[in-house]
């Protein structure tokens, strides 16, 4: 086969090294790729954003299977482009992945099938918005509507701040047009977890837990960012909860989408909060998690392309995926300043040494190469160090052993990657 993934980042570099690593592979792009990825598939420099040019490439090449990474391609409509020009594209429609670019159509959705989120209102008039908080009370939490590169969520601990976010976004238009209409929901108390599924448009096979540390600083603290590490199994993940997650939110919600006339095909990546009374959803992701995706594919002992190609075919039915039981970890390393702007073209040395440390794999995130061939930084999150071993305690060990061996002054990373489960101790899956 010929294969094309989208995108730039390190989920796209954990993709192309799982697909290339599949017997049926002929020829693996990837556009537009970074340093990094081009030790596995070859780069193409068309932007991820760039719909006709994409489509035009994988006609030119008679692509037989197109993964999307990054959700704005997938919102821009470039499945629905491929699907009309023949081409398999693993990842849902533009009609589909508004359970993503829309909080509003999402929270209505849940609403329409009683698939349990938090309480809500959508508003795109400022008065209207404050007399919500004024009646519901802090905290509660603000959001933009549309795509704002996870930036567009405040919790707010008091009704003024809340006051403050709503001008934020529908007068003073921080957002643009992501924040011309927001959601205002209910804060909830409780363990977050995500939880991935394979959905063909009406079934969904769950895969291996993953979580993800969305905090910069060490301890969960300081702003939120794309995500700083992650870890699989999750131990938070029990069969109990995995069971209730499928049958309250990831079942009733492929039923839904697909009565609705808006099959949906790809990942679907739910946030959750274990609470009280169960688990509830704060938001839908139409693709994989940025850096769950790192530790979910060295993971899998199966082919993933047949499992991607059976998700489009919509032959997800009887089809099964096999994890290892090792656990897997990644730290992300991200320049200095990072979720700030940040400098790029800083030179980063010893990443052949770091990547010989046993069990460890280096996945490039935002990487270039120099005149003189040496890998430089080009953007916030940097590498994904992802070490796999017996259990997530021995995974850490690794990977911050690896990191220890890079050289790179202008990098930091989270000393504390997956605390929560190795404080656990346990397994899970
Ligand atoms: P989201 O992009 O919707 O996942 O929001 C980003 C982060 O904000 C989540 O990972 C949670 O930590 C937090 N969050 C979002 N919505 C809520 C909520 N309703 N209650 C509590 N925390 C929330
Ligand atoms: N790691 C969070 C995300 O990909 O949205």
């Amino acid at each position: 086969m010929k294969i094309l993934v989208v995108g730039s980042g390190g989920r796209e570099h954990a993709l192309c090294w799982a697909i290339a690593a599949s017997p049926l592979v002929d020829r693996l792009w990837c556009a537009p790729g970074n340093a990094g990825i081009a030790a596995n598939a070859e780069c193409v420099g068309i932007a991820a954003g760039d719909v006709d040019g994409l489509a035009g490439f994988a006609r030119e090449q008679a692509i037989d299977l197109v993964v999307i990474g990054p959700e704005a391609p997938l919102a821009a409509g470039l499945a629905d482009r491929l699907a009309a020009l023949g081409i398999r594209a693993f990842g849902p429609s533009a009609d589909a992945a508004m359970l993503e670019a829309s909080k509003g159509f999402m929270k209505d959705l849940c609403a329409r099938h009683r698939v349990p989120t938090a309480a809500y209102g959508r508003f795109s008039e400022p008065e209207a918005a404050k007399a919500h908080i004024a009646a519901a009370g802090a905290p509660i939490v603000v959001k933009a509507d549309g795509l704002a590169a996870g930036k567009g969520v405040i919790i707010c601990d008091t009704a003024s701040e809340a006051t403050r976010a709503v001008d934020d976004m529908l007068t003073e238009g921080t957002f643009g047009a992501a924040g011309r209409e927001i959601v205002i929901e209910e804060f909830l108390e409780g363990e977050e977890l995500s939880f991935f599924a394979l959905v063909d448009g009406e079934h969904a096979l769950p895969l291996a837990s993953a979580q993800d540390h969305k905090r910069v600083g060490d301890g969960d603290t300081g702003p939120n960012t794309g995500g700083m590490g992650a870890y699989s199994p999750a131990p938070a993940c029990t069969d109990e909860i995995a069971g209730a997650v499928m049958d309250t939110i990831i079942h009733p919600t492929v039923r839904a989408m697909k009565a609705e006339g808006r099959p949906y095909r790809g990942i679907l990546y739910a946030g959750l909060i274990l609470t009280a009374d169960g688990p509830k959803l704060l938001e839908f992701n139409v693709r994989f998690g940025d850096p769950e995706c790192q530790v979910l594919m060295p993971r899998l002992v199966s082919d993933i392309v047949p499992a991607l190609v059976a998700a489009c075919d919509g032959e997800l039915g009887n089809f099964d995926l096999r994890w290892r039981d090792e656990a897997a970890l990644t730290v992300v390393m991200a320049t200095q300043g990072y979720p700030g702007p940040v400098d790029a073209g800083s030179v980063i040395g010893g990443l052949d040494e770091a990547a010989e440390t046993e069990g460890v794999t280096i996945f490039h995130a935002a990487t270039a190469r120099s005149e003189t061939g040496e890998f430089v930084s080009s953007g916030g999150r940097v590498l994904g160090v992802t070490a796999v071993a017996a259990t997530v305690a021995e995974a850490q060990q690794r990977a911050y052993g690896a990191i220890d061996r890079i050289d790179w002054p202008d990098g930091f990373c989270r000393r504390d990657i997956g605390w929560r489960a190795v404080r656990q101790g346990g397994q899970s899956d």
